[in-house]
């Protein structure tokens, strides 16, 4: 999403691709990485670690507007963890929201067939019948800052304009290059303040909790249309997105420069679930990366699967992650993904595993082991969060289910 994701994956010098290979498929194609699927799956997913939350936005108006953050660090552990905080989701376009939902589960686990587990939905929206539980949208439509960029305002029916109150999307509302909208859920935060439920957050923006839950799941189902009315110099042209975000950062804020200004940079969490990442060799090429700590110093670059899914540019795409209880996150992309109160985890697996052998020939399994990453903490900037990154010596597996289409 917002930083400079140039093309630095797994050639990425801090990691060692093929330490632990699976067994891979008799005739595997172990050259390439970068495969078509429609599942991308990170395992050994979630650590132990830190990061700083924002203690004051100082004079955001001004141009010496300043951000301080909070020296005391703010530790996570567990399964999905820094994920498993409330998240908000975001979107670019060029790109048509038909429905949402989030879920939340005691135990899910990816693969796990013989559970009776099931996903409660907390959040819904559909386009078509103008349903909206639980669901608050918002945009940087507000005031400009030199440090903190355009305030979040409740989002209009087209996405993109200012609202005074909460509304919900219209059937039609299309976003195009570059245009963002996200959904957070409808609980308001209280106010702003170190220690209270959301934090420090931006003056006078419309605060909402993130959807929360260790154990999560969101799905979609959208359209993600060829650009044909932004004008070419835009940014982002033409790279469509869905990511989540620790929804610490967009109160706070979410594109800025100063690394002060939102819990960002020390590792609080962001997930891109399905984002073009390169609009002009890979325009139709679906992404899946997370930053923050785990296993890298380098959170701007993060960590991708090492295969991507289509973008299909004239069609309605259906498709979620899910954080499981085991250190499992997959994305997926099917047309039998779901949207219902109640969801069985056995039919989830149903879709993952549908979605990893549909289109199958061979399925391979490549691991990208990282070694020590404390000591890459320093490239970026070791006095800000070179302490949390020492918490994370530790090892993370991407693995991908590589499908070769035949
Ligand atoms: C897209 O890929 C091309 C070819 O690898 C590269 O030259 C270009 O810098 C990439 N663009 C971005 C934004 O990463
Ligand atoms: C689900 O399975 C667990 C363990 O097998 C069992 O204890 C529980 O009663 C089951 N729940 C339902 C709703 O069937
Ligand atoms: C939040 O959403 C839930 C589910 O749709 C609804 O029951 C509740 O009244 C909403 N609360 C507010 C404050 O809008
Ligand atoms: C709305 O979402 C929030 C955040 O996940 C959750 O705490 C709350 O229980 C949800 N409300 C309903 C009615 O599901
Ligand atoms: C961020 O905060 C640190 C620690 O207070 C400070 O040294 C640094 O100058 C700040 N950076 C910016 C860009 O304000």
């Amino acid at each position: 999403m917002k930083q400079l994701l140039c093309g630095l994956i797994l050639a990425n010098v801090y990691l060692v691709v093929g330490a632990s290979l699976a067994p891979p498929a008799s005739s595997s194609p172990s050259s390439s990485l970068q495969s078509k699927v429609s599942l991308l799956e990170f395992s050994n997913f979630g650590f132990t670690g830190y990061y700083h939350l924002v203690k004051s936005l100082n004079h955001p108006s001004s141009k010496s507007c300043t951000c301080e953050l909070d020296q005391a660090p703010s530790p996570f552990a567990g399964y999905t963890a820094p994920l498993d905080e409330p998240l908000s989701v975001h979107f670019r376009g060029p790109m048509t929201l038909n429905k949402f939902a989030a879920y939340t589960s005691h135990n899910f686990v990816v693969g796990q067939t013989s559970s009776n587990d099931t996903w409660s939905r907390m959040a819904f929206y559909d386009a078509s019948s103008q349903s909206a539980e639980n669901v608050t949208f918002l945009t940087a439509a507000g005031a400009d800052s030199p440090c903190l960029g355009k305030a979040l305002t409740y989002a209009a029916a087209d996405g993109i304009s200012k609202a005074k109150k909460r509304t919900k999307l219209r059937k039609d509302a299309k976003l195009i290059s570059n245009q963002e909208f996200s959904i957070f859920s409808n609980v308001s935060c209280k106010s702003s303040r170190l220690g209270n439920d959301c934090g420090v957050y931006r003056k006078g923006i419309p605060a909402y909790h993130g959807f929360s839950g260790a154990v999560k799941m969101f799905t979609f189902e959208f359209t993600m249309p060829t650009e044909t009315s932004a004008p070419k110099s835009v940014a982002n042209y033409d790279m469509p997105a869905i990511w989540l975000l620790n929804a610490h950062i967009p109160r706070t804020s979410q594109y800025s420069k100063n690394p002060n200004c939102s819990c960002w940079r020390s590792g609080c969490g962001e997930f891109d679930i399905f984002e073009v990442k390169n609009g002009s060799t890979e325009v139709n090429n679906l992404y899946a990366t997370i930053h923050d700590y785990q296993g890298t110093g380098e959170i701007e670059t993060g960590l991708q699967v090492p295969g991507y899914i289509a973008r299909d540019t004239s069609g309605t795409m259906r498709g979620g992650v899910a954080f499981d209880s085991k250190g499992k996150a997959v994305v997926w992309m099917s047309l039998s993904t779901a949207f219902d109160p109640k969801i069985l985890a056995s039919d989830v697996n149903k879709w993952i595993s549908l979605a990893g052998s549909g289109q199958t020939k061979q399925l391979l399994s490549v691991s990208a082991t990282v070694s020590k990453a404390g000591s890459l903490a320093k490239k970026n900037n070791g006095a800000l969060f070179s302490a949390a990154s020492l918490t994370n010596q530790i090892m993370v597996t991407v693995a991908s289910v590589l499908a070769w289409i035949l």
